[in-house]
């Protein structure tokens, strides 16, 4: 791609068409995984019909990268770089503030490339308070992209932690992708010694297994949020965008491809206990979410299943974060949980 003619071009530039489709694909079109879950389904807990506490007393909150939170809960990295993805930032960073989520932002490419863009990613002076995630493709490490454009990503949005996602099934069905995948863990070593705020790795819904997830811990990522399969699949998102008949019949073999978010959790918590670990990929409610803790992850994230309500308004948005914050309440309760600590363990899960 020639990022300087985009850059002096009036018109959207490559990256902000792409945005703003990838929005508009995934409120429109069917872009589940085929074939695959979550896998939480394959879990049940097991319930507690003397749970000996006042559910008025459960406590959800919990601490990530030293700030307190009232629940461990994350509106995943979705958007920005268009006047309608800063519609929807304005949003989530709202609803994210009122409810005490963490709010992670869309690929800050299309604001490094062009300084226009800049606005849709400036939430903070509606989000003062909560953990912001700056985000940028790894793979970018490859064109050009160093520790120069991720301290101007960070700087730009006053961001608590950078996260870098990892993409290459989504690259590799784009016909414009950046494929080159070589040698990044080296570049992202850098990347990770030379900022002055913690650094982690995200998939976008394929999820990140345990060997993966040990060579990142090894670099020195602080956090691994698994993306995994079951909910948006990205070989489907562009299967929709994509003008050529090939790529669309190869992206419907491959729709079903990824490791489900629960079996990422679980075999990263069992080989790698103490790593931070955000379950997030196809999760939907506050009861899934029960699960993951209970599987060892610290966080919880939700992308496109809070998409629709970010577009429609700042209520309803924080409408579904309350229901899902209620519904972990109430799977604390069913199992006699007072704390996220008492729900960590998989002593309350049964596999079915
Ligand atoms: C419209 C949309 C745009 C997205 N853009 C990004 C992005 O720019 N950077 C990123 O790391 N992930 C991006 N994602 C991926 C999500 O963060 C998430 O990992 C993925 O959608 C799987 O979670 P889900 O099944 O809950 O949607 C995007 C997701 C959606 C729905």
């Amino acid at each position: 791609m020639n990022h300087s003619e985009d850059k002096q071009s009036k018109l959207p530039t490559t990256t902000e068409k792409r945005k703003n489709e990838h929005i508009e694909v995934c409120l429109q079109e069917d872009v589940q995984g085929v074939g695959i879950t979550n896998g939480f389904e394959r879990y049940r807990f097991i319930h507690n019909a003397l749970p000996e506490i006042d559910f008025e007393d459960i406590q959800t909150a919990t601490t990530f990268l030293s700030k307190t939170m009232p629940v461990p809960f994350l509106i995943s990295s979705m958007t920005g770089g268009t006047q309608l993805a800063w519609e929807i930032n304005q949003r989530i960073a709202q609803a994210a503030e009122e409810r005490g989520w963490a709010m992670g932002l869309g690929s800050m490419r299309a604001a490094l490339e062009n300084p226009e863009a800049e606005f849709s990613f400036k939430i903070r002076k509606y989000a003062p308070s909560i953990p912001v995630f700056a985000n940028i493709g790894a793979v970018q490490f490859n064109y050009g992209y160093g520790v120069e454009q991720c301290l101007r990503a960070v700087d730009m949005i006053e961001a608590d932690t950078l996260v870098l996602h990892l993409n290459s099934m989504q690259e590799v069905f784009q016909p414009e992708g950046d494929k080159n995948f070589k040698q990044l863990l080296n570049k992202m070593e850098k990347v990770i010694h030379s900022l002055p705020i913690p650094v982690g790795v995200k998939e976008v819904g394929w999820g990140i297994s345990a060997d993966s997830a040990k060579r990142l811990k090894e670099i020195g990522v602080q956090y691994i949020d698994v993306a995994g399969a079951g909910g948006t699949s990205w070989s489907q998102v562009e299967k929709y965008r994509t003008k050529d008949a090939l790529y669309r019949e190869m992206a419907e073999t491959f729709a079903g491809w990824g490791n489900p978010t629960a079996e990422c959790v679980k075999e990263i918590k069992q080989q790698q206990a103490e790593l931070l670990c955000i379950a997030s990929g196809g999760i939907n409610n506050g009861l899934e979410a029960a699960k993951a803790i209970a599987l060892g992850a610290h966080m919880v994230g939700y992308g496109r299943s809070l998409l629709q309500s970010s577009v429609d308004s700042v209520e309803q948005l924080a409408e579904r974060l309350t229901k899902i914050e209620l519904e972990l309440k109430i799977a604390m309760f069913g199992v006699g949980a007072a704390d996220l600590s008492e729900l960590k363990g998989t002593k309350h899960l049964k596999s079915i």
